[in-house]
């Protein structure tokens, strides 16, 4: 897709019916979502992951199924230690299943080497922290330009996207700054700009507004939203309710083990909300 076209649309003030923002033309997931509404973006099918510690072995992830398809926006919920952040990573390619098979945009990411889930990880996945993990004493501009770059963009026309995704997140006039002048809020922006700068087929965050005030939190799930009506594929660890409910399908974890999904089989649930969600679920932010 066009970015100068998304961007010259924006600044005509082209705007939405409804919440009055201006579209995002940013992703590659509208096309994926109208040309393959069937295809999977995620699926995890018995994946088992143990870590060893020092008394017993950890089973953070006692078999897991779960399909995504593209073009959904679904909240992954549970208590602290229940293995959301793991199934993240694995999904991620930050970590690997020890059984059980995974894959992403229809690709094999299960028994992979470290330089394949490099390239991988680059390419087709956008990854969101809870405490940003951006370039420090690096501008905005470049924190976007850089993996741009490393992903085989050349500088000029990595820079112009970068320009274009600040823009389109509310950071045009931050361009030159350095991640620490920057708000919690802003800073999550810039995240998720450089997240979506390879147009990764599905943007995984890990508790993305877990560290903002409750307005810097918002924004953000206000930001995932306009990504998702622009047919962007998310997958977002959250402990809050309030915050899942903004998703259109709300998935939960206890135990290692998924418990509770409200995918109606369309994967359109915009209610959002399960349920009966999970109150315990609704612990206060963890760093874990
Ligand atoms: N690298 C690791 N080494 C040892 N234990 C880990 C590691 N990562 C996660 N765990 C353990 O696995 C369980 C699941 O962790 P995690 O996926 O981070 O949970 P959540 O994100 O739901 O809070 C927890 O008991 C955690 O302590
Ligand atoms: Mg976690």
């Amino acid at each position: 897709m066009d970015v100068r076209t998304a961007r010259s649309r924006t600044r005509q003030g082209t705007r939405r019916a409804g919440h009055g923002l201006p579209r995002l033309r940013i992703t590659r997931g509208l096309n994926a979502r109208e040309e393959g509404q069937e295809m999977t973006a995620l699926k995890a099918r018995g994946v088992r992951r143990t870590f060893e510690a020092e008394l017993a072995p950890v089973r953070a992830l006692r078999g897991v199924d779960l399909d995504v398809a593209r073009g959904e926006f679904v909240a992954l919920m549970g208590p602290s230690g229940c293995g959301k952040s793991t199934l993240l990573n694995i999904f991620a390619g930050l970590d690997q299943a020890d059984e059980g098979e995974v894959f992403v945009d229809e690709l094999q990411v299960h028994d992979r080497d470290e330089n394949w889930l490099a390239k991988f990880r680059r390419h087709h996945v956008g990854i969101v922290f809870q405490f940003f993990n951006l370039l420090e004493g690096v501008s905005a501009l470049d924190n976007i330009a850089l993996p741009a770059i490393l992903g085989g963009m050349r500088r000029k026309a990595a820079e112009t996207r970068a320009r274009d995704l600040l823009d389109l997140l509310g950071l045009g006039d931050r361009t030159e700054e350095v991640p620490s002048v920057l708000s919690g809020g802003q800073r999550q922006r810039l995240a998720i700009a450089r997240a979506l700068v390879n147009e990764p087929a599905v943007l995984l965050a890990d508790e993305p507004t877990g560290a903002l005030d409750s307005e810097g939190g918002v924004e953000i799930l206000e930001l995932f939203r306009r990504l998702h009506g622009d047919g962007q594929t998310i997958l977002m660890v959250t402990h809050s309710a309030d915050v899942a409910s903004g998703a259109s399908r709300v998935v939960r974890m206890r135990d290692g083990r998924i418990i509770g999904d409200d995918d109606d089989g369309q994967g359109n649930n915009d209610d959002g909300r399960a349920a009966g969600v999970d109150v315990m679920a609704d612990a206060p932010a963890q760093t874990s």
